[in-house]
């Protein structure tokens, strides 16, 4: 359905419910029916399509690209572009939204209080950065302040990270936080409603969770965060061809859609 036609159905349907009410007229707010349909071409676009990056492409060749790119402001401002870490076929992708001070201090991903979080929760599904896993950010370069980065920027950088995605072709993608998520996912819907639930990113299971920083102000949010690893860890069990390889239990399992 298109906006127009979301609007017309929209439209005849608060006719009905006047007329259930007894005729009497009730004041709404109209949808923003453009918005929601371009959000969902988006989500449409993203996954749908398999990911294939230039022949010959290579991960030194995107970290090359990616510590002389210009193609936004972030380049003025890095002190080192972060173009990711980890191994070149891993089980899981982990993607964060872009680099804080100390990642752009070292050029390498997750390396602050949240980076060092975020390797305890790894470690705690049998996921380790140097062993199997790579990590990387939706932008490469530091937004100032550790602002969100805006949307040019992320659309910018999307190139490279499609082709670390193509070239890495990992089991999972694990989106942290709600900017990682909405951005590969073409999508606004917030976090909470995005996590605990198998989507799929150009053909790859994706699951999102809480972005560890969040974790590191709000200490509730770290029993569904470890949900959503169980979950992690369950696939990965069910998927590596021997039961319970990663001492996964029938409970926590939640498979990810097919391709249909
Ligand atoms: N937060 C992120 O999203 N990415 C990093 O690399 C560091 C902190």
């Amino acid at each position: 359905m298109n906006a127009e036609e979301r609007r017309e159905a929209w439209r005849s349907l608060t006719v009905i419910e006047d007329w259930l009410r007894g005729g009497i007229r009730k004041e709404r707010i109209e949808p923003d029916f453009e918005s929601a349909a371009k959000a969902a071409a988006g989500r449409a676009a993203a996954s749908a399509a398999f990911v294939e990056g230039p022949a010959g492409d290579s991960l030194e060749a995107v970290a090359a690209e990616v510590a002389a790119c210009t193609l936004c402001r972030l380049a003025g401002t890095r002190k080192k572009a972060v173009p990711g870490q980890g191994v070149a076929a891993p089980l899981v992708m982990v993607i964060g939204e872009g680099p804080g001070a100390e990642e752009d201090a070292q050029g390498l991903p997750f390396v602050g209080p949240a980076g060092k979080l975020l390797d305890k929760m790894l470690a705690a599904v049998d996921l380790e950065r140097d062993r199997n896993c790579f990590i990387a950010n939706v932008v490469k370069c530091r937004p100032p302040g550790n602002r969100d980065p805006a949307p040019d920027e992320q659309a910018a950088c999307l190139a490279y990270l499609r082709r670390q995605i193509a070239l890495l072709r990992p089991r999972v993608l694990l989106c942290v936080g709600r900017v990682a998520a909405q951005s590969l996912l073409g999508t606004k819907e917030g976090i909470n409603a995005l996590r605990g639930r198998w989507l799929r990113y150009a053909g790859l299971p994706l699951l999102a969770t809480f972005h560890p920083s969040a974790l590191l102000r709000d200490e509730s949010l770290k029993r569904p965060a470890w949900e959503d690893l169980k979950m992690l860890r369950s696939f990965l069990a069910e998927t590596s061809g021997g039961a319970g390889a990663a001492g996964a239990s029938g409970a926590e399992s939640g498979k990810p859609p097919g391709d249909g």
